[in-house]
């Protein structure tokens, strides 16, 4: 071994020893009673991100559009052992939909301890076709939906010590075929709330801010339009959905889920050319 080699592979040790050593450690008792708004909440990833809430006996507001699917997802997580449950429904294109939802939930809890900003609205599965207009309404559901409701909770989430919790994609930090508009969304989440996330650290804000960068999820939307398409293992939503929680809880800054997401980003950054060509003939195109 060269010496150079020896030094490569001290330093991967180190690395991972002191990430094992200072993960901090969950504690399942920390969430009873804990104050949380879940978006998204009627059907994938966000309706599993509830039931967790609801099994930890959290206090929850959920939302999204569709108002009767909602009150089924409320009465489940009542069963299941939440505290409180609300639900209101919203649509996140709309422009004042989204500090709506938050001052619905400061009104029910009196305050807020976790904020999960998981929506997305719909988008196709295709080769950009110019569709300018989607692209424009997608940024506002999946973007500056975000940014408003993360500012408008900001104060209630400084008095709680809280977290904010925002789902992001591996679609928000390597390029993928076919996802345009729904990529440059989640771009635009991991650099505003990554620059966040050191305004926050600079200015010794008492909130923490959780970015999750998942890979496929099994959810019925994601399968529905990859399933023939993309060579890639999807996991179970609800794994997803409590490593989700367990992120935002102990304060991290970063989710890599599953374990396959970082090693992609860090291949691209590495070997372009061959990630590229691995990108590439891991998606089947169909015209
Ligand atoms: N599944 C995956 O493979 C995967 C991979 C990477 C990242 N993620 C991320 O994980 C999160 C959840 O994904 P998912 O697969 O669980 O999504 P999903 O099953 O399609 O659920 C989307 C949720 O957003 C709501 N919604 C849609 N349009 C809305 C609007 N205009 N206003 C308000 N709510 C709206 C939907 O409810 P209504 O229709 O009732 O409004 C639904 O509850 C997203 O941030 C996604 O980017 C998922
Ligand atoms: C947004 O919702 C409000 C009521 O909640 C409504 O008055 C307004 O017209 C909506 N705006 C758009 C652009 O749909
Ligand atoms: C952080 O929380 C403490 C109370 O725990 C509070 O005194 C302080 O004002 C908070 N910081 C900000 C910036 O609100």
């Amino acid at each position: 071994m060269g010496i150079l080699t020896k030094v490569i592979f001290a330093s991967i040790c180190v690395a991972f020893l002191a990430v094992y050593w200072t993960t901090p450690s969950f504690h399942a008792e920390s969430l009873r009673g804990v104050r949380v708004v879940v978006t998204g909440a009627s059907k994938g990833i966000g309706e599993q991100l509830a039931y967790h809430y609801a099994r930890f006996g959290a206090q929850i507001v959920i939302t999204a559009r569709r108002e009767e699917v909602l009150r089924k997802v409320a009465d489940t997580c009542l069963s299941l052992g939440a505290q409180r449950v609300f639900y209101v429904a919203a649509d996140m294109s709309n422009e004042s939909d989204p500090e709506k939802v938050v001052d619905f939930a400061l009104e029910k809890l009196g305050g807020l301890d976790h904020v999960v900003l998981n929506h997305i609205g719909a988008s196709t599965f295709a080769m950009w076709d110019g569709d300018v207009e989607h692209a424009r309404l997608l940024m506002k559901v999946n973007f500056f939906s975000y940014v408003q409701m993360a500012w408008r909770a900001m104060a209630a989430l400084e008095k709680s010590k809280g977290s904010l919790i925002v789902v992001s994609s591996l679609a928000g930090k390597l390029a993928n075929p076919f996802v345009a508009p729904y990529a440059s969304t989640k771009f635009a989440l991991t650099g505003f709330f990554g620059v966040l996330q050191h305004e926050l650290a600079i200015k010794r804000s008492n909130v923490s801010i959780s970015i999750c960068t998942l890979g496929l999820i099994d959810t019925e939307s994601a399968m529905s339009k990859v399933r023939d398409v993309v060579k890639l293992p999807a996991y179970p939503a609800t794994d997803a959905a409590l490593n989700i929680i367990i992120t935002g809880a102990t304060r991290q800054t970063d989710l890599f889920y599953p374990w396959y997401t970082s090693i992609m980003i860090l291949s691209k950054e590495l070997f372009p050319s061959i990630a590229d060509y691995a990108i590439q003939n891991s998606h089947n195109y169909i015209p």
